[in-house]
């Protein structure tokens, strides 16, 4: 019980797990029951496949929209983003360069915007701008995020982001020379203030008063197994994880032969579980008799991970 209240102290949730486990039925819960709780709370989709909107049963999208009181939602649009970012990126080397450096930086910008990580810097710049609290209306940020790989991937950027920056420094201090003062060069000045940024960022993310993870499984195989494995990645990035939900776990009353052999062999995958899993706080969700869609099977959800 305590664990639980204490997940909801944190300022950002990311919820993690294999496809179609829960993640977002469970971001969506908590985000209710924390906003209910009298948190002000944003749920962001991180997932290019966005769901939210269909738990919520009414459109969200790229803009911030209220979806229940004390509770916002945004499905982040990884190409807006990097369009964005890209015409920023833009926006400040124009001030720094003549016209002729100028046309071929763009072109570099924009050969640059095509690679197929191009979105997911974009993704991952758009998420720090939350994370180091840009936004101050909010006291608990909600990610429902992209099946466990990817999100794995977002989480080290900093670290892989910040090594890059250095890099950058590095060479620009060599152009830069013995004679020049690299204290008031733009480029330098903006590198810097670019590593700041990512430092506070990998800060909040690796604080675990700030931040948790929560891995969201069913008591089955092979998200037992990617559990396990999300577990010791997060574990080697220093990210703290909050606790596990073991979702769409079946009423122990049913007598049908069927229903008894699946029981059967969840009870010896929850045991199992529990026997591996130790140190996590472990919130079990009922199988509900209908999909979670709308705000009432919402709550029935949050009830279930926040009793009381
Ligand atoms: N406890 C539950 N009881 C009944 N249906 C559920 C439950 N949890 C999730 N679902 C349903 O399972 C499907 C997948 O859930 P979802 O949260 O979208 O998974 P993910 O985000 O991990 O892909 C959805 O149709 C959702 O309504
Ligand atoms: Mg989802």
């Amino acid at each position: 019980m305590d664990d639980r209240v204490r997940l909801l102290d944190r300022k950002v949730l990311f919820f993690g797990g294999k496809g179609g486990v829960g993640k977002t039925t469970s971001a969506s819960a908590t985000a209710l029951a924390a906003s209910r709780a009298g948190r002000r709370v944003l749920l962001v989709s991180t997932d290019p496949a966005h769901n939210t909107a269909d738990i919520f049963a009414r459109p969200i999208g790229p803009d911030i929209v209220e979806v229940a009181p004390n509770l916002h939602a945004l499905e982040i649009d990884a190409g807006r983003e990097s369009a964005r970012y890209v015409a920023e990126v833009k926006d400040r080397i124009k001030a720094l360069f003549g016209h002729q450096i100028l046309k071929e930086a763009n072109r570099q910008i924009d050969l640059a915007a095509s690679m197929p990580a191009a979105e997911e810097v974009a993704l991952f710049d758009r998420i720090g701008s939350l994370i180091r609290g840009e936004d101050e209306r909010f006291d608990l940020l909600v990610f429902d995020t992209a099946p466990t790989g990817h999100t794995l991937r977002l989480i080290r950027m900093p670290e892989l982001m910040e090594a890059w920056i250095r890099a950058l420094s590095r060479s620009r201090r060599a152009m830069l020379g013995v004679e020049q003062d690299d204290r008031n060069d733009p480029i330098m000045l903006s590198l810097a203030e670019r590593l700041e940024r990512l430092r506070e960022f990998r800060a909040r993310l690796v604080s675990p008063r700030v931040t948790a993870f929560v891995l969201v499984l069913v008591a089955e195989r092979l998200p037992i197994e990617e559990t396990a494995r999300a577990l010791a990645q997060l574990d080697e990035a220093g990210v703290r994880v909050g606790a596990l939900v073991v979702n769409r776990v079946l009423p122990p009353t049913s007598s049908d032969p069927f229903l008894v052999a699946r029981q059967a062999q969840e009870r010896v995958y929850l045991e199992e579980i529990d026997r591996r899993f130790t140190g996590v706080p472990i919130l079990r969700v009922p199988q509900l008799p209908r999909d979670v869609h709308g705000l009432e099977a919402l709550g029935t959800i949050a009830a279930a991970l926040f009793p009381g």
